[in-house]
């Protein structure tokens, strides 16, 4: 029985290799050095739009392999020609949809969970006449979306279009993310408030000290001068990050 297990699991592991090596032939797809697809991603690009994804970023479209599941596989489009996704290296992707009709860039080590959706435009025009067939693009909101370096997206959450997320933030679970959040603060809700701010490390040169891989290992140096956060809203009080 383990023998089957192992044979299974070994014919799986090539089944998604195969599939990586299909996308990286794909027009205007970039995969760095060790992207690892467990499970197949659905990758479908306009004419002249590209893809690209920094090294050692992993695309988890199989349950087998969540924790929490996936919906759907990993789904990365451009819906318009010239659009342009980038992920950077290190970055982990779950049942992640990003679809872009101008930009979206996703930038190192950060950790993407279970079926966030990312997408920079609405697909259809806010006013009425021909809502459903509109193609054109002057009709239909599109804006870049920025992610920082080292950010957190919690599961089910949705990203809109021209949100810029600061380097090292999180975003709660399920959150609808519709205006920028800074660097070094939690985000949660609909729509996304900050909540709180990213606690600093303590200890960076004992984190250091304990190995932490290559890859793993964000720039730290802005946690380092973390200032403390005052929430805007006149019924929070002020957040210290000690
Ligand atoms: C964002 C998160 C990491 C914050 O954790 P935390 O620092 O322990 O935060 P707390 O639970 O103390 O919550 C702080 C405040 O934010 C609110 N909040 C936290 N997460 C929230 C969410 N997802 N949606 C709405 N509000 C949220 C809390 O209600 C609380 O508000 P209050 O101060 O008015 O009571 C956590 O709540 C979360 O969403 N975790 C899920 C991560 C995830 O999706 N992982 C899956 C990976 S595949």
């Amino acid at each position: 029985m383990k023998i089957i297990k192992k044979v299974l699991r070994r014919v799986y592991f090539l089944y998604c290799r195969a599939g990586k090596t299909v996308a990286s032939h794909q027009r205007g797809v970039s995969l760095k050095k060790d992207v690892t697809f467990l499970g197949l991603p659905i990758i479908t690009l306009m004419a002249d739009s590209t893809l690209e994804i920094g090294q050692r970023t992993v695309l988890v479209s199989t349950t087998m392999v969540a924790d929490l599941g996936v919906i759907n596989p990993v789904i990365l489009r451009t819906v318009r020609p010239h659009a342009h996704i980038s992920i950077g290296e290190d970055v982990g992707l779950t049942g992640t949809v990003i679809c872009a009709a101008k930009s979206v860039t996703v930038g190192r080590h950060c950790l993407i969970g279970s079926d966030v959706i990312i997408a920079d435009n609405d697909f259809h025009p806010i006013t009425a006449p021909n809502r459903r067939y509109e193609r054109d693009p002057d009709r239909i909101g599109a804006k870049p979306v920025v992610i920082g370096d080292n950010v957190f997206i919690g599961a089910r959450s949705v990203i809109l279009k021209g949100v810029h997320i600061g380097d090292n933030a999180v975003i709660g679970a399920g959150s609808v993310v519709t205006h920028d959040i800074p660097a070094n603060t939690i985000a949660a809700g609909n729509p996304a408030r900050v909540v709180a701010g990213v606690p600093p490390i303590r200890n960076l040169s004992a984190l250091r000290e304990a190995g932490m891989p290559d890859g793993g290992m964000p720039d730290f140096n802005d946690l380092a001068g973390l200032q403390p956060i005052v929430l805007a809203s006149s019924s929070a009080t002020s957040q210290t990050t000690h």
